[in-house]
């Protein structure tokens, strides 16, 4: 038979009608002679009845077990006065049921198919498609759906064409490590696996195309966190000749209407933009949550003059005054020097104002006239706490945006279902790599540096500032682009710069700098990371992007459904020319 309608489809309009239905058994209740089943499916529930009146039936139903996959030939019936479920679709009917199959039976699930109960992630991992059953995976799933086609109507509605690219290539360097893939044919070489699709989506540029995208997979051997996966998704974009107002403008209007045709959300555009400095002074990160204000104020100058040892030797000094908290225990202080810790501070000072003072075991450091000029600084008042870190510049800023972040949250100074979004701009092109002591590039190397600044290249690096920018939304990078360097002279310098040799750049990237000997157009782009997203539209605590993947790996880089990555097997090897040894660390 086939079914004439899903799950969560019938309604009173339906009542009379003679139909068919196949799903999965939700909930039995039994009770001998009548037998009340919940059928589902990814559409819905739908209630049956099966009793005496059909005995063959009632006597299959009575087999139903959770999970087992069945069909029912039935008539829609108005449910009893009292008994309507208001929250379903389906809930004012019940299929009062002639016929009953089992297709398929189903062992006890080994994890509830249900909201209310959350296995640990291992075992949702390990059965992962009874746990996307759920109605909550099952929303995200269908959801992330719904976002993609939206993301897709909209480039194509703007003449971007979507060209997919290969997935075994040369490595394309985006600061994370490559996967390799050994070839067969070519005994002792590898493909990397991409960790975006970077090179060739310029490499198309030169092609002539104009505008592209792609929903691509990106793949980095990098350690996992809450927004981190190996494999996950970017939406691509490149455009030839843009500028950057070009690409903010494709940013916002895309931005509005996914949320538009997704959620419902009238987002405000054009997103703000702040320059990376003014992000970093005011929120002391490049990825501020703009949904509250609590920002950071500079105060180096100013307590550098105090007596206090710590701040005479410190390079930077900031201050986050946490409004109203100055009725915070000893406990909650400590709890927060902690988390300062985390990100490397050797300690917080913490004032208490009370009176037009303060109250702090650091005071007596501080003369009148600077504490005074603290606290105007500050806006502080009576009742206010002030966090300080002195540390250099890295230190201080991680660790007073991460309590700023804390404070946010713990004081709930923002309403959570609020989307505030941002771009950051005029980023550094280098960064300092304290730990190798050497120059990096802040984006990637194929970032075109401000016009302005091409002349510090070689002598001033860190004056050097980029035509590249960030796209955050409540905290969260979800975006990076840049306008890129289309120039085999500027992408040789750059190089230069980065201390990569001529001739190691050939070997690397030689095919990209060939293919801008052939007439390169300007161009640039960018690449939301569409998980990120989906879990901020989403709401997902921590913003684990876990829940809207359907496949991800666990903490360790593993599937626990499949058990990969596994040991080669000696055949493949054998086929592959290759020894499988692993050294002992
Ligand atoms: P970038 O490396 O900044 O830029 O990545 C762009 C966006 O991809 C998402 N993202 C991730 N999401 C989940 N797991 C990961 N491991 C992960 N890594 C990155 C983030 C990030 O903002 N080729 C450039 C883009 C460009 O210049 O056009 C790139 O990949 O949301």
């Amino acid at each position: 038979m086939k079914r004439t309608h899903t799950c969560g489809q019938l309604a009173k309009k339906e009542i009379g009608k003679k139909v068919v239905l196949q799903g999965w058994v939700d909930t039995v209740r039994s009770y001998g002679e009548l037998v009340f089943i919940d059928l589902r499916d990814r559409y819905g529930k739908t209630q049956l009845v099966f009793s005496n009146e059909s005995k063959k039936a009632l006597e299959v139903a009575n087999q139903f077990r959770r999970e087992y996959v069945v069909e029912i030939e039935g008539v829609v019936s108005a449910r009893k006065l009292g008994t309507e479920k208001k929250d379903w679709p389906t809930g004012e009917i019940e299929v009062v049921c002639e016929k009953a199959e089992i297709l398929n039976v189903a062992e006890v699930p080994p994890l509830e198919i249900d909201d209310r109960a959350l296995a640990n992630e291992d075992v949702r991992l390990k059965y992962r498609y009874l746990d996307l059953r759920r109605p909550t995976m099952q929303h995200n799933i269908i959801f992330r759906h719904a976002v993609l086609q939206a993301i897709r109507r909209y480039m194509h509605d703007n003449k971007f064409l979507e060209i997919e690219t290969p997935m075994l290539i040369r490595s394309t360097p985006e600061g994370a490590r490559d996967y390799i893939v050994p070839s067969r044919v070519n005994p002792g070489k590898a493909y990397s696996l991409p960790q975006s699709p970077q090179l060739y989506k310029q490499i198309l540029m030169v092609a002539g195309f104009d505008r592209y995208f792609q929903i691509a997979r990106c793949l980095r051997d990098e350690d996992l966190r809450a927004d981190r996966q190996p494999e996950f998704t970017q939406l691509d974009v490149e455009m030839s000749f843009p500028s950057e107002e070009d690409i903010y403008n494709l940013g916002d209007g895309l931005m509005k209407y996914v949320f538009h045709e997704t959620m419902g959300t009238d987002l405000k555009i054009p997103f703000p933009r702040i320059t990376y400095a003014e992000s970093m002074e005011k929120f002391g990160c490049d990825k501020p949550d703009l949904r509250f204000g609590l920002e950071l104020a500079e105060v180096t100058d100013l307590l550098k003059k105090s007596d206090f040892e710590v701040f005479k030797n410190a390079s930077t000094i900031k201050c986050l005054n946490a409004v109203g908290c100055g009725n915070f225990t000893k406990g909650d202080l400590a709890k927060l020097t902690d988390l300062a810790k985390v990100y490397k501070a050797k300690g917080l000072v913490t004032i208490k104002i009370a009176g037009g003072k303060m109250e702090s075991n650091v005071a007596k450091y501080i003369s009148d006239s600077l504490q005074k000029e603290l606290i105007k600084k500050t806006n502080a008042k009576d009742g206010d706490l002030l966090l300080l870190v002195a540390d250099n510049f890295k230190i201080t800023n991680a660790a007073l945006a991460a309590l700023r972040n804390d404070l946010g949250k713990r004081l709930n100074l923002y309403d959570p279902k609020d989307f505030k979004f941002c771009w950051i701009v005029d980023f550094p092109l280098f960064e300092w790599n304290e730990d190798e002591e050497k120059w990096d590039a802040a984006h990637h190397m194929f970032t075109m540096p401000k016009k302005e600044h091409l002349k510090y290249l070689q002598t001033d690096k860190g004056k050097v500032h980029a035509q590249c920018y960030d796209m955050v939304l409540n905290g969260v990078e979800i975006a990076s682009g840049s306008i890129r360097i289309h120039r085999a002279d500027i992408q040789e310098q750059v190089m230069k710069a980065l201390g990569i040799e001529k001739a190691d750049a050939e070997k690397k990237f030689g095919f990209l700098l060939e293919a801008f000997k052939y007439g390169a157009p300007p161009h640039g782009g960018f690449a939301p990371g569409i998980d990120r997203l989906i879990a901020l539209m989403l709401g997902i605590p921590g913003g684990d992007i876990r829940e809207v993947m359907a496949f991800p790996k666990n903490k360790s880089a593993e599937c626990p459904m499949d058990g990969c990555p596994t040991v080669p097997d000696e055949k493949t090897l054998k086929e592959l020319n290759m020894k499988f040894m692993v050294e002992k660390k």
